[in-house]
């Protein structure tokens, strides 16, 4: 089963529409036309900004969350049908920044992936385990119960990404290693395949943490590995297009 690299770059709360002009000019002007699959992930605020400038270029755009309802009296959030309407195709999910610093819980996590669903975008959801939980060794069933937290009992999740994000492993330095990855990814697909509804083998695992130029390729020669997830070395034109090329190496 051959499966499209995708590189996603979650920019976190980062920007302003200076920088994310000049950041997207570097990397339309450079993105190479055939390798992986491209896409940004900009606070809300700089979506429409980023959407114009990527428009008939080979990045697609997506938000950093979603709500988990339709619409209604919900101040500060925002609807997935509205990412949809405006052109986005991804919606990253369940991220242990939202989840550490939101409260975010599996449940609310699988309502967001059924709202994103049905509006038509493709959910990138995050699992991952903290380092005194790896400790601990219950880095695999933290994983399994995040996924089926989140997968279990959804109708159709046509175009799911996971995203292994290991918490330890984000804006840390520390990258798991090539094997590590590769043995959380093997597992990740092993409980994605108990789950109905979610193509374990079409389905893309995309690793994230400390995902840089020096590792990148390493990463990707994983054959579980379908991609990065990356934060830092995204916000630096370079950086990610040095991620993107070792994806299409
Ligand atoms: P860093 O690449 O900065 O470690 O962030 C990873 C991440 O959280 C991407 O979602």
């Amino acid at each position: 089963m051959l499966r499209q690299l995708l590189v996603v770059g979650n920019w976190k709360m980062h920007g302003s529409r200076a920088s994310v002009g000049a950041l997207l000019a570097d990397l339309v002007a450079a993105v190479p036309a055939v390798g992986p699959d491209v896409a940004i992930c900009p606070t809300f605020v700089h979506l429409e900004q980023a959407l114009q400038i990527c428009d008939a270029s080979p990045l697609a755009v997506g938000a950093q969350d979603c709500s988990h309802t339709n619409a209604g009296a919900y101040t500060g959030e925002v609807a997935a049908a509205m990412l949809a309407d405006l052109g986005c195709h991804w919606v990253i999910l369940g991220h242990s920044e939202r989840r550490q610093y939101h409260g975010e819980s599996d449940e609310l996590v699988a309502a967001k992936v059924a709202a994103a669903v049905t509006a038509g975008l493709c959910p990138i959801v995050c699992v991952g385990e903290t380092q005194e939980q790896r400790e601990a060794g219950e880095a695999h069933s933290v994983v399994r119960s995040q996924l089926r937290g989140a997968l279990q009992g959804q109708a159709q999740l046509t175009g799911l990404v996971v995203a292994y994000e290991p918490v330890w492993a984000i804006g840390t330095g520390l990258t798991a290693t090539p094997q590590q990855a590769q043995d959380m990814h093997a597992f990740i697909r092993d409980c994605m395949s108990e789950l109905d509804g979610v193509d374990a083998t079409a389905s893309r695992i995309v690793y994230g943490g400390s995902v840089k130029a020096g590792n990148a390729a390493d990463l990707f020669a994983g054959p579980d590995i379908d991609g990065a997830l990356v934060g830092g070395a995204a916000l630096v034109a370079n950086a990610f297009l040095a991620i993107i090329n070792a994806a299409a190496a």
